[in-house]
């Protein structure tokens, strides 16, 4: 397949291109530096500097939507929120009105969301067909989905990728917890109560493959595993494969001072389950954190 992939020099997308390039795949990635694309993705990668150069003309089978400002590195500003929504929504739209204007259609796009989609819900299971949150994560994957899910209307098959929390080597949640955990300075987040729904990168790339060749699937899809951990829970597992003790607790107080509305973020949770893919048979082949954090950590 011939595929156009935003965000494809980021943490997933790096993922995402060594295997779609292994099964022969012909790649392009859009991004805002180029120049990095070959470096970053891989020497056969071709790069897009601008959406402008998607002419009419030049046909993908499939389009991958991955790109996004990190939502968790800087305070949310009115003028951060506005970079958050343009780097996603706008983009999203863009991509779509490239969409609508060329000549032979992808098959197919796969668009990022976020479990942030369904908001701090305490210990409330979620599925595909719970509601949405209300607040700015949650407003942010509504209308990150909304404009996704505009393409179906020029014959594209959509997928809504309510991605949960990434484990890599290569950077993510793991990459800022592990500096403190090695020092044995882990510690739980508040008072660890808060549901975390995580997935092996891994598992991610396979269910990504999946969606991409499975004409039947269509609509959100949670990208967890099947086994969501408290974040006391998270703590206790990733401090007995790093053989570290994690005996602090970051008061919640500490965390809303330093972090502000994105405090929200650690401190509530979402118990996510991915109802949608195991209906399709799509399994994790680490399904719980422990063989996750093992295999990643070694
Ligand atoms: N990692 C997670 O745990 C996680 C969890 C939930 C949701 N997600 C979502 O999944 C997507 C991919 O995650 P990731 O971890 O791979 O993200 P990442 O490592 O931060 O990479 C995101 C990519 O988006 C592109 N990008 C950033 N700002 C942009 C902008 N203003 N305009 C256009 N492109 C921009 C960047 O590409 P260039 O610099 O090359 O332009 C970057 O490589 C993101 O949208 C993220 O919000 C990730």
């Amino acid at each position: 397949m011939n595929i156009l992939i935003t965000g494809g020099t980021g943490l997933i997308g790096r993922a995402l291109c060594r295997v779609l390039h292994a099964e022969g795949h012909t790649l392009t990635v859009f991004s805002r530096h180029p120049e990095t694309v070959a470096d970053k993705c891989g020497a056969a990668v071709q790069a897009l500097a601008s959406l402008d150069d998607w002419t009419p003309q030049r046909h993908f089978d499939a389009v991958i939507n991955l790109a996004g400002e990190p939502i968790v590195d800087a305070a949310w500003t009115d003028r951060r929120k506005k970079i958050l929504r343009d780097s996603r929504i706008a983009l999203t739209r863009q991509l779509v009105e490239r969409i609508a204007r060329s000549e032979q259609k992808p098959a197919v796009l796969l668009s990022g969301s976020a479990i942030g989609y369904y908001g701090g819900r305490g210990d409330q299971e979620l599925v595909e067909t719970s509601g949405p949150g209300d607040d700015f994560p949650a407003q942010l994957c509504i209308d990150w989905e909304a404009a996704a899910i505009e393409a179906e209307r020029y014959g594209v098959r959509v997928c809504l990728l309510r991605t949960g929390l990434i484990l890599s080597k290569d950077g993510g949640l793991l990459a800022r917890m592990l500096p403190p955990f090695r020092l044995g300075l882990g510690a739980r987040l508040g008072d660890g109560k808060q549901w975390m729904s995580w997935i092996h990168i891994d598992d991610y790339v396979r269910h990504l493959q999946r969606l991409l060749n499975d004409e039947q699937l269509s609509g959100p899809f949670n990208m967890t595993s099947p086994q969501p951990v408290i974040n006391a829970e998270f703590t206790r597992i990733l401090a007995m494969v790093l053989h570290r003790p994690a005996p602090l607790s970051a008061p919640v107080a500490m965390l809303k001072l330093a972090m502000g509305e994105r405090a929200a973020l650690v401190l509530e949770g979402q118990r996510v389950l991915p109802a949608r893919l195991e209906a399709k048979g799509m399994l994790c082949r680490y399904p719980d954190l422990e063989s996750a954090l093992r295999a990643i950590l070694g």
